[in-house]
């Protein structure tokens, strides 16, 4: 009796309710990044990545418009269970519960992704050692690869687990590169007495990937390849990743 038409409407109304449930979610998202959640504690996500969702480079707080849905909401999930530690948006994390996290999440998701400009000029052989260089050739001697490869051309990401890193402001790269790094006992140049090593305070990337890319790579290193990303800068013309390859 499968094909029965009862069955049929049954099928119907609840392809249409999880249509309506669908829109209702994302109309609550909206909701909670211009209110907050229902606890208190879960603050409008606009107040600090802005009321387009672009973030604000100047309070490290980064763009979350265009993000994949199931990324920002692992990155909830982590900052939740501690895997990601930051003190601003722990407590906002554990203050959403699963349905707010989703809502919030595809509400995100739904927002125009970063358009990057065309490069004109690209560079037919980037310096070695500078920003660009790493960004798409790596540093294999020490088995970092291009960045581009994990994050797409131009970085603009790749599926869901591999972050867009366009749009992206250099403080904020800067900020997880060294999230990603433990404090060593005794910080190159210092002399005296060994302080305690500092784990990286950000613990959650899928076989320690980033960890151990942010491990090698040197203090000036970090701030070319943030400031190569950062600079890729937005624009309304058509991506075209031809032009962020190496000739
Ligand atoms: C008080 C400021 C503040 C508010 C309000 C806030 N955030 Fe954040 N958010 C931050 C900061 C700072 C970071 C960067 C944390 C870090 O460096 O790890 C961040 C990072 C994130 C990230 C990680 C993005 C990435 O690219 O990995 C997500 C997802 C996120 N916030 C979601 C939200 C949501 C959803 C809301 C609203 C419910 C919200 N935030 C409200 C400050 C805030
Ligand atoms: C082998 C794949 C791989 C390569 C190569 C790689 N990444 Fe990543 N990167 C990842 C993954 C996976 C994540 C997301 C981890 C998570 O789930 O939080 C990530 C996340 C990041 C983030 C955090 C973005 C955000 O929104 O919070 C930054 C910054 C970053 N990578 C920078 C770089 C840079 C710079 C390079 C090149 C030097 C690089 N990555 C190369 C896999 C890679």
């Amino acid at each position: 009796m499968f094909a029965s038409p009862a069955r049929h409407l049954h099928l119907y109304l609840s392809a249409s309710l999880l249509m309506l449930a669908v829109q209702a979610r994302a109309a609550d998202g909206e909701a909670i990044i211009q209110k907050g959640g229902a606890n208190p504690a879960a603050m409008p996500c606009m107040s600090c990545h802005g009321a387009d969702g672009k973030g604000m480079a100047a309070g490290g707080f980064p763009r979350l418009a265009g993000l994949p849905a199931a990324y920002i909401a692992k990155q909830l999930a982590d900052f939740k269970a501690g895997r990601r530690e930051n003190p601003l948006m722990q407590p906002i994390a554990q203050a959403l519960d699963d349905a707010e996290t989703a809502a919030v999440a595809m509400a995100y998701a739904a927002l125009p992704k970063v358009q990057v400009k065309v490069m004109a000029g690209a560079p037919e052989r980037p310096k070695e050692g500078s920003g660009a260089w790493l960004a798409l050739r790596g540093a294999w001697d020490r088995n970092i690869p291009e960045c581009t490869l994990c994050h797409g051309p131009a970085g603009v990401g790749v599926g869901d687990a591999f972050p867009p890193l366009a749009g992206q402001s250099a403080e904020y790269i800067e900020a997880q590169l060294r999230a990603w790094r433990a404090s060593p006992a005794r910080p190159a140049g210092r002399k005296g007495k060994a302080l305690a090593a500092v784990p990286p305070t950000r613990r959650n990337d899928p076989n320690g990937l980033m960890q151990h890319i942010a491990a090698d790579l040197s203090e000036a290193e970090i701030k070319a390849v943030a400031a190569y990303f950062a600079g890729l800068g937005e624009s309304t013309e058509p991506f075209d990743a031809s032009q962020h390859r190496l000739r």
